[in-house]
């Protein structure tokens, strides 16, 4: 039997206690009513039948004019973009599209939930480097000593969940470099690509095109317009990679929600969909720090994506697993501690806050977190 993931644990003690959730790593608000129109209005108008396997025509020529705004970049809608069910369903199927049994793949922890699974589905190796507080920087002479023969993939998550660290110009010369003459491909995770604060830009794999050459970059719908329940994103690759993620994904999914895709076409034409979203949530951001600011935790500013770490070990002695577990029952507020996000077994002294929640939300759990 699977073991109760942590993120089911602290929502069902959250719960059970009555908590105020800052664990779930999604918004408590809605998204957009004009996105909302759109897809009644497609699901009226009949789109309710198989989309072509890719992804219909109209979303992938709406995303690749977005990417060409966003960083400068032709991408050929009809060979380099997939549109898959959500972030994780292009991790899964691309890591089972290259990965063999034996190759090993690059993991930098503490890491999202599935990447470790889908190696090992694929019959592939992990190989663990962990990132370490406060700054959750890589060390890529490390990185490259981790580097075998059997090394097919590594995978980068820039801005990262859970530590809201990001990768800089840099981090991605430094890959540029590791991977030239290696036959090794990146699969970034970038869905928190619009959530990027204090003037920080966004280092996608897709401007540097030596990486380019030899990436998937994974994006979600559901980070950037509120709306994690639809599970729609994409993914983006050279032509030979796509058709190799594209030879699976027909056998996965086959094709993803028809209207919901042709009312993201329409809606990412519209202004005012992403562009104020570093300012929304770094408004967010600020909010939380301000409001838990004599919190007897120590914490780095998070760079980007919805969370912000906090660090209790001068206040508490405990591992974050018993600490979260307490905050949640003796003072009603659930957060997510950071160890489950590494493979080993080793102990933290952080939980994670998530932020995309409403004023309201973060001052009943700054009154209840008050006593501390
Ligand atoms: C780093 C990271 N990648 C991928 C995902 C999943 O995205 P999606 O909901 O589009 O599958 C998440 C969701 O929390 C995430 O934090």
């Amino acid at each position: 039997m699977q073991e109760v993931s942590i993120f089911s644990k602290m929502a069902q003690l959250s719960q059970a206690y009555n908590a105020v959730n800052l664990g779930q790593g999604y918004p408590n608000f809605d998204c957009d009513d004009r996105l909302k129109s759109l897809v009644i209005k497609y699901l009226n108008e009949g789109k309710n039948q198989y989309a072509p396997m890719a992804g219909v025509p109209e979303l992938r020529t709406s995303i690749a004019q977005k990417l060409l705004k966003s960083y400068d970049i032709d991408v050929d809608p009809h060979t380099e973009i997939t549109i898959t069910s959500g972030a994780t369903q292009a991790i899964f199927t691309i890591i089972n599209a290259m990965v063999r049994k034996g190759d090993e793949v690059i993991v930098m922890e503490p890491a999202y939930d599935s990447y470790v699974p889908s190696i090992k589905a694929a019959g592939g190796m992990p190989k663990v480097y962990e990132m370490e507080a406060p700054h959750f920087k890589i060390d890529w002479n490390v990185i490259k000593k981790l580097i075998s023969a059997q090394t097919k993939m590594i995978i980068i998550n820039s801005p990262h969940n859970p530590t809201g660290s990001v990768l800089t110009k840099d981090d991605l010369k430094e890959l540029e470099l590791l991977i030239a003459e290696r036959d090794i491909f990146i699969l970034s995770d970038e869905v928190y690509e619009h959530l990027i604060y204090d003037g920080v830009v966004h280092q996608s794999v897709l401007k540097y095109p030596e990486i380019r050459a030899k990436a998937f970059a994974v994006f979600s719908f559901g980070k950037t317009f509120h709306n994690t329940g639809w599970k729609m994103g994409y993914a983006v690759a050279p032509e030979m990679l796509s058709q190799k993620l594209r030879n699976l994904h027909q056998w996965n999914v086959f094709s993803v929600n028809s209207f919901i895709q042709y009312a993201l076409a329409e809606y990412l034409k519209m202004s005012n969909t992403y562009d104020g979203l570093s300012t929304f949530y770094e408004k967010k951001r600020d909010y939380l720090l301000d409001t838990l600011d004599d919190l007897p935790f120590k914490k780095t500013k998070s760079q980007g994506t919805y969370f912000q770490l906090y660090d209790f070990s001068d206040y508490s002695q405990e591992n974050d697993l018993d600490f979260s577990e307490w905050l949640v029952k003796e003072h009603g507020v659930a957060t997510i501690p950071i160890s489950p996000f590494y493979s080993s077994d080793r102990t933290c002294q952080h939980v994670r806050f998530c932020f995309a929640k409403t004023e309201v939300v973060i001052d009943q759990a700054a009154s209840r977190l008050s006593h501390l």
